[in-house]
């Protein structure tokens, strides 16, 4: 008899299935883990600005530092020591260079392809993905060219066309188009395969959601106080789900090596029916709005922060990622190794 319990509560109920035995102890906990995390999965998303010797803090993203292209190589060098397999690139132009049709984009000494060269040189062995969509780059902050109130498809997709062999000539690995323009995907294969670059792959951001959750980003790289309007012509409706199948079939189609679904936590569904549906590399964002409510709440004393970000990015693995951008991704392999 347990001592302090009447004994008819203490009797056993002679259970055939007691599931807390496989989690009476860590080293059992360990064995039957379905699912975890590895510096395998992530890819860290970085602001780069212009400058030296410069690290801005961005003031929505606690933690989140925009680095000037020396910085960024350093930045670089620590994000493949501590074995993240690949950094994402994105650029806060300043605001004289931007224009209505974002001409910056296919400049070859931008910011982005210069921070792009410098890396390469340096860190050559870290995977290099960088943004394609005009909106760092246009006065009005859309991912598109306009006319009216218009963002127009195909317009843009051959200024994203240029945009993407820019890049690939500064030596990105990776072309990863965030615009959800119509057809972007075959065409930006084309004109990457017709400018030598075969090799090049493409992530596509197939089902990018009109999300409330991109906020800090768009302060991390000035468009917040420039965007007029939002973007729900071109990014997905939040209720749509059947829609990012279509999304993500059609990228594949047209030649996209890896999907991505983002936001990410808000959407963890789709992400498990991609995965059901397609078998191509499937990764999340976990986005800056994401990454701001975490460090929100652990600076508050709310919740456990290293414990709210292994459990999201777990979650993200759960659902079927192959891999996660998140702003965690040097924090946490460096916590992996120890
Ligand atoms: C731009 C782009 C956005 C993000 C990645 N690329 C913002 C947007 O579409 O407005 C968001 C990333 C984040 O919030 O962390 N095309």
């Amino acid at each position: 008899m347990t001592k302090g319990l009447p004994a008819d509560i203490s009797e056993s109920l002679g259970l055939i299935h007691r599931p807390r035995r496989n989690r009476k102890s860590e080293w059992a906990r360990r064995l039957v883990r379905e699912n975890v995390v590895t510096s395998n999965d992530l890819i860290w998303p970085i602001f780069i600005i212009e400058g030296e010797k410069q690290r801005v803090p961005v003031p929505s993203m606690p933690g989140v530092e925009r680095y000037s292209v020396d910085e960024a190589v350093r930045a670089a060098h620590e994000a493949a020591e501590a074995g993240v397999p690949a950094i994402a690139l994105f650029p806060f132009t300043e605001p004289g260079l931007r224009d209505p049709v974002g001409s910056e984009a296919w400049n070859p000494g931008n910011l982005v392809c210069r921070a792009c060269r410098a890396i390469k040189a340096e860190v050559p062995e870290l995977g290099l993905i960088t943004d394609v969509a005009l909106d760092p780059y246009t006065s009005h902050g859309h991912d598109g060219v306009m006319r009216g109130e218009e963002i127009l498809n195909d317009e843009t997709v051959r200024i994203l066309c240029r945009q993407a062999v820019n890049q690939a000539h500064a030596g990105a690995d990776v072309i990863s188009p965030s615009d959800m323009m119509d057809g972007r995907v075959a065409a930006i294969r084309a004109a990457l395969d017709f400018a030598g670059f075969q090799q090049v792959q493409i992530m596509s951001y197939a089902a990018k959601y009109a999300s409330a959750f991109y906020g800090p980003f768009r302060d991390a790289i000035g468009t917040n106080a420039t965007l007029i309007g939002d973007k729900r012509t071109y990014q997905m409706d939040p209720g749509n789900a059947e829609e990012a199948l279509r999304e993500v079939a059609q990228d594949i189609e047209e030649g996209a090596d890896m999907i991505m679904v983002k936001p990410g936590m808000p959407y963890l569904d789709i992400i498990r029916r991609v995965k059901e549906n397609f078998t191509v590399p499937t990764f999340a964002y976990q986005v800056s709005g994401e990454y701001a409510m975490i460090m929100a709440a652990a600076q508050n004393g709310w919740i456990d922060g290293d414990r709210a970000m292994m459990e999201s990015l777990t979650g993200f693995k759960r659902a079927g990622c192959d891999g996660i951008l998140t702003y965690f991704a040097v924090t946490v392999a460096k916590r992996l190794k120890g």
